[in-house]
């Protein structure tokens, strides 16, 4: 079931960090065979940003080929969600709002629950545009993932950010209405005000990953969704891609499916070209999914597309949407592409060196040396303000 008029999502777009690692530096230095992150976690690169980008950088270069596209006249809100926020009080929104030289008719503001928020904001902007479908809403998710370093959790950080625009009509995807959710009190993930770093309990995370999957399935199923064997593709939150893929196996199989492992993992498989070169991108990481999907070989008109966002501490959320005909006109596939290859290659010292940098930033006023190519820069903390530039 949809919406009249038709609303979903009419534009999207991502921004990464310059630079990537491959994770074999990493299975160097913790001295464990290369394969256990290549296949075992399924990722083999990690998004490592310059000195002078941040989420505001990041979530400003995914916004901005969306605003040249598509101008800002009927723009009214602008939803940022991030679990890495840079201040407690001012939404990261609003740097981008004026990077972007958007009108000051625009509400902003920010959304945190984990890696679920941009979910959330997904769904308050169909809300929004079903109220007046002449409105659009520019939703951001960007996260930098930082673990304690030579924690096991390390070799999962990265560093994306998605802007995706929601409007009736929409070129790409169109919502259907149900959807389903799912929330627990668990700590599985979560960080403290006093730690730059995330606190991780892995193990707790996988199984509550799981089971919010499974009640967000189940709520959105009562409410009318689609049956899994109507689903095409799967789109799952992917702190690392193997994390999707044992989530479906575990989610078919209390389903009762009849599906194949083969035939299971065929249906995740086009979804992680980009996390598994990207690493955990937090709140964009499920809608990288969905723009790996899109980037494919396959035509996806009319196919159904669910997806399964998770969010550690715990919310998750299940919702669908049929793609749209012409989509692939909407697409920046070749750019997408151009973007990860165009990263700088770093060593496990370079790396190192990048996160000492990242993490004196917000205690010392600054000068950040001049380092992304990116379309805006972070140049630096001045008297406690955060400074923000185009780089051209
Ligand atoms: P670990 O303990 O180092 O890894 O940390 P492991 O020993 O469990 O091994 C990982 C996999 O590699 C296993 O596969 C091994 O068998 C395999 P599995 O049995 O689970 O299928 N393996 C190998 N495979 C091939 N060749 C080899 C080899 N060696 C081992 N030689 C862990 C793993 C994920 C726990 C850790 O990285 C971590 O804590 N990461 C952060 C937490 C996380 O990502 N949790 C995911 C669910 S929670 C979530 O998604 C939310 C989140 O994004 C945050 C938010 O919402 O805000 C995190």
């Amino acid at each position: 079931q949809t919406t009249s008029p038709a609303v979903g999502i009419d534009d999207i777009a991502f921004a990464t960090g310059a630079n990537r690692i491959d994770l074999a530096e990493l299975a160097g230095r913790f001295g464990v065979e290369p394969a256990k992150y290549y296949v075992g976690l399924g990722q083999s690169e990690m998004s490592v940003p310059a000195a002078d980008e941040d989420i505001v950088t990041m979530a400003a270069a995914a916004a901005a080929p969306i605003i040249e596209r598509h101008g800002s006249d009927r723009l009214r809100t602008v939803l940022f969600a991030t679990e890495s926020g840079i201040d407690q009080s001012k939404s990261a929104g609003v740097y981008v709002h004026r990077l972007l030289g958007l009108p000051q008719a625009v509400r902003v503001v920010e959304l945190k629950q984990a890696c679920y928020s941009a979910t959330a904001a997904l769904q308050f902007a169909a809300a929004l545009v079903a109220r007046n479908p002449e409105e659009t809403v520019l939703v951001i998710a960007s996260d930098v993932a930082r673990y304690e370093l030579h924690s096991n959790a390390e070799p999962t950080q990265g560093a994306g950010a998605v802007a995706m625009l929601v409007a009736a009509d929409p070129a790409i995807l169109e919502l259907e209405t149900a959807t389903g959710v799912y929330t627990q009190d668990v700590m599985d993930f979560w960080r403290p005000n006093h730690s730059a770093t995330a606190i991780v309990d892995g193990k707790l995370s996988i199984s509550a990953y799981q089971d919010a999957i499974e009640g967000a399935w189940a709520d959105y199923r009562s409410r009318g969704g689609a049956d899994f064997s109507e689903v095409d593709h799967f789109c799952y939150h992917q702190p690392f891609t193997k994390m999707a893929i044992k989530a479906h196996r575990h989610l078919a199989k209390s389903l009762g499916s009849e599906r194949t492992q083969e035939e299971l993992d065929a249906q995740i498989e086009p979804t992680t070209g980009y996390n598994r070169r990207i690493g955990n991108s937090y709140t964009a990481s499920v809608y990288l999914a969905l723009l790996a999907l899109l980037d494919g070989d396959d035509d996806l008109t009319g196919r159904r597309i669910a997806f399964l966002s998770y969010g550690s501490g715990a919310v998750a959320e299940c919702f669908s949407g049929i793609v749209r005909p012409g989509y692939r006109s909407a697409l920046r596939s070749d750019a997408n592409r151009a973007q990860l290859d165009a990263r700088t290659v770093v060593d496990d010292a370079r790396y190192l060196q990048l996160l000492e940098d990242a993490a004196s930033a917000d205690v010392h006023d600054s000068d950040r040396p001049r380092e992304t190519s990116a379309p805006f820069r972070f140049a630096g903390v001045v008297g406690d303000r955060r400074q923000y530039e185009p780089t051209s």
